[in-house]
C-alpha cells in the first residue's frame, strides 16, 4: 500500500512536541510491515535539513490568489530514517528556523498544502491513502474532493489524524480566494463560527478521522475549543487509537544519551549511575528523590501549576526532594520557575530551553515525570519515563488516563483528577513514601519498564482503518 503522511513536523527533521515523534517513528514502522510510505514536510532551516544530502525531484509554482511562489521537492538520499522522507521547499516562507509562530503562519502552511498536492497528482499513481495531521494540513481533505485541479485524488481515501484539537488554524473568509479555484456549491463545507477553520474542514471532509488515545475521542465531545458538535457529528468514522513510542530511539539499553545504559535486570544500578551524574550536572541531591517535568510550558500542559507547586512542596519537604524542570514556553511561566531558583539551590534547578538529549537523560536519571496536564491528547512522555523505570505522575485526561493507572489499583504510576497544585502536591507526597519503600518502588518501576508501547501492534490498527476507508472507494 502506498502511504503518504503529510504533517508540519518530524523527528529528527523539526520537532516542536509529540507530533514530530509520531511522524518521525509510525511511517518507519508502517513501511516494516511491507508498505510504501513517504513522509512530506515544509522544508525549514534546520540542522538536519542542512547535514543532510537531497535530491531535487520536482519544481513548481504555487498561487495564493495573486502571491506567487516558487516551490521545489526535494528527497533525502540516504534512507536513513525507514521511509521516504520529502521536503517542500518554498524559500520565501519556510526557510526560516521556527517551525510556528509567524504572522503569514495561514499563507506558509496553505502553500504547503497546495504545492504538496501539486506534486502528488502529477506522479504517475495517485497514492492509496493521504494520511494528514493536524490544522496545518487539513485543507488537503477539501482541496482533493473539491478543487478541479485535483479532481484526479477525488476518489482517493484521505484521514486526518488529531494530535491536538485546541489548535484549528481559522482564518478569515477574505482569503478564500487563496485557495485553487473549487466547486462553489460547496463552499460551506469551508465554514465553522463564520470562519474558514482548516482542522473542522479536515474533519468533516476526511473519510476517516484519528484521535491519539481513545480517552481524548470521549473528551472533545464535550471540550474541543468550539468543535464539540462537529466531533459528535462525525463520530461514525472517528477512532481513537493510542500512540506507540519508537523503541528503537527510546531504549534504555541502547541510548547513546545516557551515562549509563541499562536494562530492567540492573535498573536500580542503570539508574542511580545517570541519576548521580544529572544530579552533578544540576546540582543537586542525589540521596533525595528527584521529580522532574519535561515539555513545553504552556496552560495546556499545567505549566502554569508548575512553580506555585514546586515552592509548596519544596518548602514543606525542605531538603528532602529535588525537582527539575526541562522546558520552555510561556515566559512568565518561565521567569516565575526560576525565581524559584536562588531559595532552593542544591535541592530544584530548571533548564529552559529544548533539549532532547537531556529530555533522554532526565527520563533515566529521574525517579518521578510530573505530567499535570489539562489537556493530552495521548502524551508520549509518561511512556518514555515507563520505559526508562521513571514513575510518571499524572493527571487523568485523555492518553495519560489510557497509559497511567495508580499503583493503588496495581498499576504503573500516580494518579490525580484535578489540574491543581493541590493535587499534584498531594501526589508528591505520595511520590515520598513510594520512593522510601525501596521493594514497592522496584515493583512499579518494573511494571513499567516491561510495558509495551512499540508501534508494531500500533501500526496494525493503522493499517486496519485504512484498509476500511480503501473498501468504501
Ligand atoms: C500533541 C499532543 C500530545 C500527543 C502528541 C503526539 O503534542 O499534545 O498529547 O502525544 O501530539 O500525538
Amino acid at each position: 500500500m502506498e502511504i503518504f503522511h503529510i504533517s508540519a513536523e518530524c523527528y529528527p527533521v523539526a520537532k516542536v512536541g509529540g507530533l514530530a515523534d509520531v511522524v518521525g517513528a509510525l511511517p518507519k514502522y508502517q513501511n516494516k510491515a511491507g508498505n510504501d510510505v513517504r513522509v512530506v514536510m515544509p522544508c525549514y532551516d534546520t540542522k538536519f535539513k542542512n547535514e543532510n544530502d537531497w535530491e531535487y525531484v520536482h519544481w513548481g509554482h504555487v498561487s495564493l490568489g495573486n502571491f506567487n511562489f516558487p516551490f521545489s521537492i526535494l528527497k533525502e538520499t540516504t534512507d536513513k530514517l525507514g521511509f521516504e522522507l520529502y521536503l517542500v521547499e518554498i524559500p520565501d516562507l519556510f526557510n526560516r528556523k521556527e517551525v510556528y509562530g509567524y504572522q503569514d503562519d495561514i499563507e506558509r502552511f496553505l502553500s504547503f498544502q497546495i504545492a504538496t498536492l501539486d506534486w502528488i497528482i502529477g506522479r504517475d499513481q495517485v497514492p492509496d491513502v493521504i494520511n494528514c495531521h493536524d490544522h496545518h494540513t487539513g485543507l488537503i481533505p477539501f482541496m482533493m474532493l473539491y478543487s478541479h485541479k485535483y479532481y484526479r485524488l477525488r476518489e482517493t481515501p484521505s484521514m486526518i489524524t488529531i494530535h491536538n484539537g485546541l489548535y484549528q488554524g481559522q482564518f478569515g473568509f477574505d482569503k478564500l480566494y487563496y485557495l485553487p479555484e473549487f466547486d462553489l456549491a460547496h463552499v460551506n463545507v469551508l465554514e465553522w463560527n463564520n470562519c474558514i477553520n482548516s482542522l473542522a474542514v479536515g474533519i468533516k471532509c476526511a473519510w476517516a478521522v484519528t484521535t491519539v488515545s481513545p480517552s481524548y475521542l470521549d473528551e472533545i465531545n464535550t471540550f474541543a475549543n468550539g468543535l464539540e458538535s462537529l466531533f459528535n457529528m462525525v463520530r461514525y468514522k472517528s477512532i481513537g487509537i493510542l500512540n506507540g513510542i519508537d523503541v528503537e530511539v527510546w531504549d534504555p539499553a541502547k541510548d547513546p544519551m545516557l551515562k549509563k545504559n541499562y536494562t530492567v535486570k540492573n535498573l536500580n544500578k542503570g539508574k542511580q549511575d545517570n541519576k548521580a551524574h544529572l544530579c552533578e550536572l544540576f546540582n543537586l541531591d542525589p540521596d533525595k528523590p528527584l521529580f522532574s517535568f519535561i515539555g513545553r510550558l504552556l496552560e495546556e500542559k499545567g505549566g502554569d501549576l508548575l512553580p506555585h507547586a514546586a515552592l509548596l512542596a519544596l518548602s514543606e519537604n525542605y531538603k528532602q526532594i529535588n525537582i527539575l524542570i526541562l522546558g520552555s514556553g510561556n515566559t512568565l511561566i518561565e521567569n516565575h520557575l526560576n525565581s524559584l531558583l536562588a531559595d532552593y539551590q542544591g535541592n530544584y534547578n530548571t533548564y529552559i530551553g529544548y533539549n532532547e538529549e537531556l529530555a533522554h537523560l532526565i527520563y533515566a536519571g529521574s525517579d518521578f515525570l510530573l505530567m499535570p496536564s489539562r489537556v493530552e491528547p495521548c502524551g508520549l512522555n509518561q511512556m518514555y519515563s515507563l520505559r526508562y523505570g521513571t514513575v510518571p505522575i499524572v493527571r487523568r485526561t485523555g492518553g495519560l488516563k489510557d497509559t497511567v493507572i495508580d499503583f493503588g489499583d496495581d498499576g504503573n504510576g500516580i494518579c490525580h483528577d484535578q489540574a491543581s497544585v493541590g493535587d499534584i502536591c498531594y501526589s508528591i507526597q505520595r511520590g515520598i513514601s513510594l520512593y522510601n519503600d525501596k521493594k514497592k518502588m522496584n515493583e512499579i518501576r518494573t511494571i513499567g519498564m516491561k510495558t509495551d508501547h512499540s508501534w508494531e501492534r500500533v501500526c496494525q490498527e493503522y493499517l486496519e482503518i485504512y484498509n476500511l476507508i480503501i473498501s468504501k472507494k
